[in-house]
């Protein structure tokens, strides 16, 4: 599926590069110039960090077609301030689109002014703005992911587990004690995944009881240490742990090597993401399952469309959702495809490679 969605991406840019041929025009001109900026809002969360990698990969491919794409990448380490700031550096060192990932997903206001008074388009990716925000301009986008999706997905990959292991349910008591590690406050991955996976496995029958929550930021460490304490006041109580990302149930995993708690009494781990760690700990069945973030599309959708906003061509190919919205699908992960997950990296780079 993934390797269709490559060759889309080829037949897309043959056809741009074939258009900027026929005008008689091999040479970049400004509109086959694109400088993307990007401004992240933290660079050491391993997501985004993954998606950036991939981001780049795909600018690479516009340059094989023809365009020449460079990239200027700004880190704001979680200051919505220095990202005001490093956006008015993007625009000033001649950006003509930018792409960012708001710090504060509610305040991208002087974000838009900036790039409405340069006329610079802006593609936000995976914090989703309100939608009244991006309907402040028409050249304000979105690409991520349905949040919605994932959390139905984690609730049904971990009531399938749960229904076909009795050993779960470590007490007998016809109930899943369960634990949450969520992301930030107020981002709506972490909010709706949250409310959706308790919901979903309810609704397949699952009785469960909440015994706590810990907020980690999507953090592996900070997920370590609200793990520390909840086994601390639960100790072997806990039977199922959810965790808004990958890196926060691998947080949790390492709380629990570290205490030295026999691996036979963990409880299970699910996760969201398919990070490169969070896929080998479902090939190792370490985490019993994970929701695939499609980074590889959501970058891939993100190239096409920094590409077609410089040249003006092909904005009618791209699959809009009220004209200004793109959400890939998640996917569901466990040991059964975990490894080809990590295999169809491999081979997409690979094949990036030799193209
Ligand atoms: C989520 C992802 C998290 C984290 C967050 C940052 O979509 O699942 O791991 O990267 O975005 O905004």
């Amino acid at each position: 599926m993934k390797k269709k969605k490559y060759l889309a991406a080829g037949a897309f840019l043959c056809a741009v590069s074939g258009l900027l041929c026929a005008c008689g025009n091999t040479r970049p001109d400004l509109h086959s110039r694109i400088q993307v900026g990007v401004a992240c809002y933290n660079q050491s969360d391993t997501f985004i960090s993954e998606l950036t990698d991939c981001f780049k990969e795909q600018l690479g491919l516009l340059e094989n077609q023809g365009m020449t794409a460079t990239v200027i990448l700004k880190d704001a380490a979680g200051s919505q301030r220095t990202q005001d700031d490093q956006v008015k550096e993007l625009i000033d060192e001649g950006c003509n689109v930018l792409c960012v990932n708001l710090v504060d997903r509610t305040d991208p206001s002087e974000i838009i002014d900036l790039a409405r008074d340069h006329e610079v388009p802006i593609i936000f990716f995976n914090r989703e703005p309100v939608a009244e925000d991006l309907m402040q301009w028409s050249g304000l986008y979105y690409v991520g992911a349905d949040a919605e999706q994932s959390g139905v997905m984690q609730g049904e990959l971990a009531a399938d587990v749960i229904k076909a292991d009795s050993r779960i349910d470590k007490d007998g008591d016809g109930k899943i004690q369960y634990v949450v590690l969520e992301g930030e406050a107020g981002h709506q991955d972490a909010i709706i995944r949250t409310e959706k996976v308790a919901d979903t496995l309810k609704s397949q029958g699952i009785q469960l009881e909440k015994l706590s929550y810990g907020v980690a930021n999507w953090n592996r460490a900070q997920a370590e240490n609200r793990m520390t304490q909840m086994i601390g006041q639960h100790q072997n109580r806990i039977e199922l742990v959810l965790a808004n990302n990958d890196d926060m149930a691998l947080g949790a995993i390492d709380a629990y090597t570290k205490l030295n708690i026999t691996q036979s009494t963990f409880p299970v781990f699910f996760g969201i993401d398919g990070t490169e760690e969070g896929l080998k700990a479902v090939v190792d069945s370490k985490m019993a399952g994970t929701v695939y973030n499609d980074k590889e599309g959501q970058a891939e959708a993100m190239a096409k469309l920094a590409a077609a906003l410089v040249s003006g061509e092909g904005m009618d190919e791209i699959p809009f959702e009220d004209e200004k919205f793109i959400y890939l699908p998640y996917e569901k992960i466990t040991k059964d495809n975990a490894e080809s997950f990590l295999d169809g990296r491999q081979e997409m780079t690979d094949g990036r490679k030799t193209q």
